[in-house]
């Protein structure tokens, strides 16, 4: 018998305890997020109830559909699914035991709520107080193949977040493989649902798809050892009606770098699960008696309010609980990266000369990109040195420091003082430590480091090999190279560069164990080195991913500077990333891959979105009226940047929708908040939109580029209507509530 459902709403109730357990039903309850499941007392399964708006008491067991058909659990809503016991839908779970038997058969055991996180062992992950976080664990056991998982649900109740893991300990007396495991698995109820994915390649990364999810499982992942450009490892249903505005938006974001997994699977009989972890193609992880796996966490949220109010959710939450560095909430100085502007073509006195160029400009931070190591194998193309990490006398003949120190001693010219951030030049560094060339000392001593599988061929992709990270005499090589050079020379700045998939690997379970080596060798270098800013990149966005960014504040969004082409990227990331971590530079024009010119207003006010603002181009060969344009958008671009760094991001107006892009940052107080206005082609004798804000508070006043007073009802129910003049146009203007 079903008793009557209680509509959720969007209510918040915030008397509710952020976790509640009765009897064998748990909850847990967010601002305006409540997820509930049960233990069904007769299989002892766990039985997911909901997991949406705010509910206060349970509503009801599934109906019972009865009349035949072959389906036994298919009307089930499960948390945990496992194979082989007549659930026809794609488990959570397979273990291969020793007798060969992939069937398992998890019942509750029992359950413990701990204030706060634990930590998860050797995996980046969300982290919080007492206060901010709350976690249950439900223990389940096999007792045929004795086998004991632990399902850990953290609440981070401001955020609407729920953070799952599982844990599978082998209890018996034989080795078992575990073959897949889920981070997030949940069934929810017969409705229609949309999927969003971001999906990409190289130089196209985040691009927002959404698709009906229809009968059958649609999913996406990645295999090629990371997180990947091709799918980010996120996954977000929808109603049919949300927007960026309004509807309910359920968010799920997996905290891992490696290969991944996202299946969506609505079944005959109309129930939509969800499961998101590990690719079960490159795992078959082994457990010997008495060890354990731990799958990735991934964050789940829910929101009533849209995908922005979600995307807001997702960068507080990761700004304040997942990113580990002291930098997360700075500002972050104005950089000229050397790689597009000299490539591999530089020496000393052409390295300084572009770093003088960058001083006269206002550029705070010079980072010396791919071509500085290597000395019996020059590192002068892609050919050669990846695994050398030692500077190349031949291009730097006084060493590292020398050419640091000269370079810090440059005079910056600023055109205003807009940060607050020392006017000493920096100086950062490029690297790619995971990666070897065949043409190294490195390989010449350990080809046996090389990722490879027996005698099959070690295939090559930019002329390079993959180390085993598994490895711990890797680990420890790259650990140590990396502290020798960082000691070497005042090196602020690091940007860690990956720039191939992996191919043969020696055994499946490689694949993670590599992961796990990569996140052992971030945690030793980021500890010993607390005060470098470290920026991600694998070939742009190829590691966009919430695992890097426990590491790493920071991380290269795409090797694509088109203007055009990086708001739609940048606005893509932005679906799960806040924009404090994304690295956008202004390009020289036209842009290598499109052929495409874009004023230099339009380049920096794109790439003034991004946390890290940056040049990426030689300014002695860029036209002179792009060149003294150049130190007033720097300093715009240092002015905007605590708002970009701290603030709440709206998508006004997407660019896949619209000819007139628009975003608004607002600080956390809300005193404060940029707005950037995009016209990317003219349309003749036709009238500019009229842009409703969104974010203030009605109730007060604001003065908008100088202009007004307003009232925050005026500008979100009126709106700013600007006029654009000609293709590639852009305004920011600067917003202060009085
Ligand atoms: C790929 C990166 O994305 C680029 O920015 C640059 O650092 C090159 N690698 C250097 O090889």
């Amino acid at each position: 018998m079903t008793k009557s459902v209680v509509n959720g709403g969007s209510t918040s109730h915030s008397e509710l305890k952020s976790v509640v357990v009765q009897d064998q039903t748990f909850a847990l309850n967010g601002k305006d997020v409540s997820y509930r499941f049960h233990i069904d007392e007769a299989t002892g399964d766990i039985v997911s109830d909901h997991f949406g708006g705010t509910v206060t008491e349970s509503y009801g067991k599934p109906l019972n559909l009865g009349g035949g058909g072959w389906s036994t659990h298919e009307h089930i809503r499960r948390e945990f699914p496992n194979q082989g016991c007549g659930d026809f839908r794609s488990p959570a779970v397979r273990i291969k035991q020793a007798g060969g038997f992939t069937v398992s058969d998890f019942k509750y055991v029992s359950h413990e709520v701990v204030n706060g996180k634990p930590g998860l062992p050797g995996l980046p992950a969300t982290f919080g107080g007492d206060e901010e976080v709350t976690t249950l664990v439900v223990r389940l056991h096999d007792s045929v193949s004795s086998i004991q998982v632990d399902l850990s649900y953290s609440i981070f109740p401001a955020h609407n977040a729920i953070a799952r893991s599982s844990t599978v300990k082998n209890m018996s007396d034989k080795e078992v493989t575990v073959d897949k495991l889920a981070s997030f698995s949940t069934d929810l109820p017969y409705d229609e649902y949309e999927m969003l994915q971001l999906q990409g390649e190289w130089v196209r990364e985040c691009t927002r798809i959404r698709r009906k999810v229809d009968y059958g499982t649609q999913g996406f992942g990645s295999a090629n050892g990371y997180s990947s450009h091709f799918n980010n490892p996120f996954l977000s249903l929808v109603k049919p009606t949300t927007s960026e505005t309004q509807g309910d938006t359920w968010g799920f974001s997996l905290i891992y770098t490696g290969s991944f997994a996202a299946e969506v699977e609505r079944t005959p009989q109309g129930l939509t699960r969800v499961l998101v972890g590990m690719n079960e193609n490159q795992l078959s992880w082994p457990l010997k008696p008495g060890e354990s796996l731990t799958s990735p966490e991934c964050v789940s949220i829910f929101t009533p309010n849209g995908i922005g109010d979600m995307s807001r959710k997702f960068h507080r939450l990761y700004r304040q609980n997942l990113i580990t560095s002291r930098f997360v909430n700075e500002p972050r100085p104005a950089l000229l990266n050397s790689w597009e502007g000299l490539f591999f073509d530089f020496d000393e006195s052409t390295i300084y000369k572009l770093a003088q160029d960058a001083a006269k400009l206002g550029v705070k931070l010079f980072v010396l990109d791919d071509g500085w190591f290597g000395v019996k194998y020059p590192r002068i193309d892609d050919h050669a040195g990846l695994g050398d990490w030692e500077v190349n006398p031949a291009r730097f003949p006084q060493g590292l420091k020398s050419i640091a120190d000269k370079i810090r001693q440059l005079e910056i010219t600023e055109f205003s003082k807009a940060q607050s951030l020392p006017s000493i030049m920096q100086f950062g560094i490029w690297v790619e430590p995971e990666m070897i060339n065949r043409n190294s000392t490195l390989h010449d001593e350990h080809p046996d480091w090389v990722l490879s599988a027996g005698q099959y061929p070690r295939t090559e992709t930019r002329n390079q090999l993959v180390l085993n990270l598994a490895l711990p005499d890797v680990q420890e090589f790259i650990i140590e190279s990396m502290t020798k050079l960082l000691r070497s020379a005042p090196i602020t700045y690091v940007k860690w560069d990956n720039n191939r998939g992996m191919h043969e690997s020696p055994c499946p379970s490689n694949f993670h164990a590599y992961i796990l080596g990569l996140y052992r060798v971030l945690k030793e270098l980021t500890t010993r080195f607390p005060d470098v800013l470290w920026e991600g990149c694998a070939s742009g966005g190829g590691r966009f991913d919430p695992g890097m960014l426990h590491y790493f504040p920071q991380s290269w969004t795409s090797d694509n500077t088109d203007a055009l082409d990086r708001i739609q990227i940048q606005f893509g990331t932005s679906v799960v990333y806040p924009a404090s971590s994304m690295g956008a530079h202004v390009g020289a024009v036209p842009y290598e891959l499109t052929g495409r010119s874009t004023p230099v207003r339009f380049r920096a006010h794109v790439a003034m979105m991004g946390g890290s603002f940056g040049l990426e181009l030689d300014p002695a060969h860029i036209p002179d009226e792009d060149r003294t344009q150049l130190p007033e958008l720097i300093a715009l671009a240092e002015k905007v940047n605590p708002i970009i760094v701290r603030g709440d991001m709206w998508r006004l107006r997407l660019p896949g929708d619209s000819n007139f892009p628009a975003a608004l940052f607002v600080s956390e107080d809300g005193s404060e908040a940029v707005l950037f206005l995009f016209q990317i082609r003219t349309v003749p004798v036709h009238n500019f939109p009229i842009l409703r804000l969104e974010g203030l508070d009605s109730t007060a006043t604001y003065r908008v580029d100088g202009h007004g007073p307003y009232s925050g009802a005026t500008l979100m129910n009126g709106g700013i209507q600007y006029k654009f003049q000609g293709d590639y146009d852009s305004k920011v203007m600067l917003i202060e509530r009085l």
